[in-house]
């Protein structure tokens, strides 16, 4: 064939595009392998899988042998719940008869109620251990219920309370008289948010604050702002990172539409510093620091506890070290490093995740303890970053608004809080504070040890969370012999504890009593028997056959083989 011109560039734009094909594929495999293997990584997958997971429960004869225990486990298993749930009926009464009224009228009531254990065994359950989902009370570093019973509180109000919840009834009372003049008029400012400003900028060391109403709402803007000002689409986040609850930040289960603009990567990984060094769509990066507790893990729930494997490890070096090469590898693609310290923000130091492990960087997110005791939202940022027009083309704009952000009466608390933060007390608290945890946690670990209990907690500072050392089906008992023990748990159950920094010594050694006490009570009624032939990967293969089981032939049969 002659080399004319054309047939030359017939074969030229054929190589090109060629190339591009592989070069595309090559970028399509190198995300593939910097996704996290598990189904967090794979939203599309794991959406199809969960709609694949059938229900079926257990009934009495299979509830209390389902790791295949002896008839004399079995009933001595049965003999500890039907005390267990003896005790809960007499001593919660008035809590659960006003919670299982306010049940069928709240639907996040039903939600957590559901989801407080695995499925299989949620029926007997509900039934024998019905949610208590009421205080009356708080003070010092318990709670009452409607019963009139104090237990500890473990459940730090989802991570809001770090300073005593005495402390935030303060900061609410004090700060309604500093804006009780103004009341509650919303568009134009009360003074106080040009002191919270200067704090909060001091703070974060970034140039600009904006005010919202929820962690989720800073965030939801942060990553607004960052696609706007990149011109970029895709966001990235960590495997198991939580990041609040609006759809790009939960790609997968949990959001009834999938979310293409969300790459969900491997945490701590080469491939995925890869990936942003290579992918040219990327706006940001968001970590959420708590990740260093259980990288690439997702929030311990015990509804998700269906055998052992669960594990947690906090490195500091080695998470810091991260966080400067992620750092690195975003300065040079222009990506916006966004921290989301919604959670640990004033938790671990007083200049938060960027003080404490080292790191700065462009967007910083920052809420719950923040606004004082009352709902808040913050994100600080880079100048640049965070201007919502263009000098030069004045109908591109990137919206945000909001009618309750700058409440007064929120930002007085915060003023509250903030101010507090200033104090000799507040260094007092930070000092050491890493040392004081990470004694508390050996010490209890020590106990646990000694006692033959199969339990070990792992922590991050305050923030704790319980892993189990012995292959088992029932950890997720442990929850209900806890809170029997009088230790307030959230819904997670021992996926996480979260400790208030007015815990003294003597506050936590009974704490640590109670622990023991509660693992012990399990041990003994028998749901750790130990049985060689039980590991972790015969626990989930036999759970992944009665799934096919049911899948295959519906609800013909109750699991009770
Ligand atoms: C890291 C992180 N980001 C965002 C959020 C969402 O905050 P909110 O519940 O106030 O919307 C949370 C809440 O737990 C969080 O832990």
């Amino acid at each position: 064939m002659p080399w004319t011109t054309p047939t030359l560039a017939f074969y030229g734009l054929g190589a090109a595009a060629l190339a591009g094909s592989v070069v595309k594929l090559r970028k399509r495999l190198e995300l593939s392998q910097a996704k996290h293997k598990s189904l967090a990584g794979h939203a599309r997958i794991s959406r199809r899988l969960a709609a694949f997971v059938p229900f079926y429960d257990y009934g009495e004869d299979r509830f209390f042998c389902s790791d295949g225990a002896p008839a004399e486990i079995a009933e001595r298993r049965r003999a500890g719940f039907a005390r267990l749930s003896a005790l809960y009926r007499t001593r919660f009464a008035e809590t659960i008869r006003l919670t299982t009224e306010a049940s069928a009228n709240i639907s996040d009531l039903q939600f957590t109620d559901a989801y407080r254990v695995p499925f299989q065994y949620r029926r007997m359950v509900s039934a024998a251990l019905p949610a208590a989902a009421f205080v009356q009370s708080s003070s010092g570093v318990t709670v009452t219920d409607l019963d009139g019973n104090r237990a500890y509180d473990l459940t730090g109000s989802y991570g809001v309370n770090l300073l005593g919840n005495d402390f935030y009834k303060g900061a609410i009372e004090r700060g309604a008289a500093l804006v009780r003049e103004l009341g509650p008029v919303l568009g134009p400012y009360h003074p106080l948010i040009v002191e919270n400003t200067k704090h909060l900028k001091a703070i974060s060391g970034l140039d600009e604050v904006s005010f919202h109403m929820s962690g989720t709402e800073a965030v939801m803007q942060a990553v607004r702002l960052a696609r706007y000002h990149t011109k970029r689409s895709h966001l990235v986040r960590f495997a198991g990172a939580y990041h609040g609850w609006w759809g790009d930040v939960q790609p997968g289960v949990g959001n009834p539409v999938p979310a293409h603009e969300t790459y969900t990567l491997n945490d701590m990984s080469e491939r995925a510093l890869h990936v942003l060094r290579t992918r040219r769509n990327i706006a940001c990066v968001l970590v959420n620091p708590l990740q260093a507790l259980h990288p690439n893990g997702s929030a311990p729930s015990d509804s998700s506890l269906l055998d052992s494997s669960r594990s947690a490890h906090f490195d500091k070096e080695a998470y810091a070290a991260w966080l400067k090469r992620l750092r690195e590898v975003c300065t040079e693609r222009n990506i916006v490093l966004i921290f989301d310290e919604v959670f640990v923000g004033f938790r671990l130091a007083k200049g938060g995740a960027q003080d404490y492990f080292g790191v700065r960087a462009d967007l910083v997110t920052y809420g719950k303890t923040l606004g004082g005791g009352l709902p808040v939202g913050v994100v600080c940022g880079k100048r640049e970053l965070m201007k919502r027009y263009r000098d030069n083309r004045p109908a591109d704009i990137c919206f945000a608004r909001g009618t309750f952000n700058s409440h007064p009466y929120v930002m007085a608390a915060m003023n509250e809080f903030l101010a507090h933060l200033q104090t000799p007390q507040a260094d007092a608290l930070y000092r050491d504070l890493d040392r004081i945890w990470d004694d508390r946690a050996q010490s209890l670990n020590m106990r646990l040890a000694a006692a033959g209990l199969p339990v070990v907690l792992a922590n991050m500072s305050s923030i704790w969370t319980v892993c189990y050392t012995q292959p088992s089906r029932y950890n997720w008992m442990l929850q209900y012999y806890l809170r029997t023990e009088g230790l307030a748990l959230s819904w997670i159950g021992t996926g996480r504890l979260i400790f208030s920094l007015n815990y003294s010594q003597a506050h936590f050694e009974a704490v640590a009593d109670r622990f023991v006490a509660a693992a012990k009570a399990m041990q003994d009624d028998g749901w750790w028997w130990k049985n060689p032939a039980l590991t972790d990967k015969t626990i989930k293969r036999t759970i992944l056959k009665e799934m096919v089981r049911h899948r295959l032939f519906g609800p013909r049969e109750r699991q009770s083989d």
